[in-house]
């Protein structure tokens, strides 16, 4: 199985990367990621071209890595800048350099080919800014499985009643509708659920009086970006209708990295549109998503090994496979025009 290699994809925490050499695997390529004497990330791919020694085992000298076993140096472009004890060069001591950015509190790495990459295409969620919108940082969360089985949990909405009964679903739930649309390289997921009780997160941080119509958006975005629309609003107080004014509103977001095939780093993060300086509703919301997404991790591993062990040939399918099914396609597209395009090389 390939990955979309022409993606940026989150390497880290931004507040996990500093001046040691941090090993990150990353669509199976190994790297070693840094900050330079002037904060700028910096990666280069973790092997020495001389004898293989990974230089995430060496040290920096400045803003240039010396391998620890001969001493060869590299500066932040790759190129050999000095190999102790002889004045040439050989022209191959070179490694690969990643083109890197920080955005939203995270470390990205461009993973295809360095001229194609251009920051703007960063995944950016303005609300992140906004001084009325309160922002958590979460977890780097490991999941023994394949990236696609976690984007086919963010494009169903119909699971948290059964995975998440006690913080993001409800029975109420059970018969909601579910919607999808599609648009630019994301499949939309949506279902609302009017005239019901709220959740455990709602009843956490909302104080309503009563019912509440809740929606759930889930945007999947093309390879592997979850961006998770969540909200409540007083019962029949016009949210359906796009009246926003008066709701509790959160963005989950999950930007998935794969690691290889049967392994991914969930990082998420959230932001919120109520009590954006309060630290205690930062940290509440944070468990509440902890203990939601350790939920999500023990079915994706079980199903994981399933498919592993009997394949998934006949399996049944039913309506909400939708949203799943289309965001597969969209991915096997970008695919394929990658393959194409390097094909035509
Ligand atoms: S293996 Fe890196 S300098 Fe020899
Ligand atoms: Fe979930």
């Amino acid at each position: 199985m390939s990955f979309v290699r022409n993606a940026w994809y989150v390497a880290g925490w931004a507040r996990d990367i500093d001046r040691s050499l941090a090993k990150r695997t990353i669509l199976g390529d190994e790297l070693v990621v840094f900050r330079k004497e002037n904060g700028d990330p910096a990666a280069l791919r973790d092997l020495c071209p001389h004898r293989s020694l990974p230089l995430s085992l060496g040290r920096l000298k400045g803003d240039a890595v010396q391998c620890g076993y001969h001493g060869l140096t590299f500066d932040c472009s790759g190129a050999c800048i000095s190999v102790p004890g002889q004045e040439t060069i050989p022209p191959n001591a070179r490694v690969r350099s990643y083109p890197v950015a920080e955005r939203m509190g995270m470390i990205w790495v461009w993973m295809g080919p360095a001229d194609l990459a251009d920051p703007a295409d960063i995944y950016d969620l303005p609300q992140y800014h906004h001084p009325d919108w309160g922002v958590g940082h979460g977890d780097a969360l490991h999941v023994e499985a394949n990236y696609l089985l976690l984007t086919d949990n963010l494009c169903d909405p119909a699971h948290v009643n059964y995975v998440h009964p006690t913080t993001l679903g409800d029975p109420d739930g059970e018969a909601a509708g579910i919607d999808v649309e599609q648009r630019d390289g994301c499949v939309t997921t949506i279902r609302w659920t009017p005239d019901s009780e709220p959740v455990g997160f709602f009843k956490a941080f909302g104080n309503f009086p009563g019912k509440v119509d809740r929606w759930q958006y889930y945007h999947m975005h093309v390879p592997s970006i979850a961006i998770i629309d969540f909200g409540s609003a007083a019962a029949g107080a016009g949210a359906m209708d796009g009246n926003r004014d008066d709701c509790i509103q959160t963005y989950s977001c999950h930007f998935m990295t794969p690691v290889d095939k049967a392994t991914t780093i969930d990082y998420w993060l959230h932001v919120r549109n109520f009590a954006p300086g309060d630290d205690s509703v930062t940290d509440g919301i944070s468990e509440q998503f902890r203990i939601a997404f350790a939920e999500d991790k023990i079915i994706l591993q079980a199903v994981q090994k399933s498919e592993q062990r009997y394949g998934v040939d006949g399996r049944a399918g039913i309506d909400i496979d939708a949203g799943p099914g289309l965001f597969r396609h969209l991915v096997n597209k970008a695919l394929r025009a990658e393959n194409r395009a390097e094909a035509a090389e």
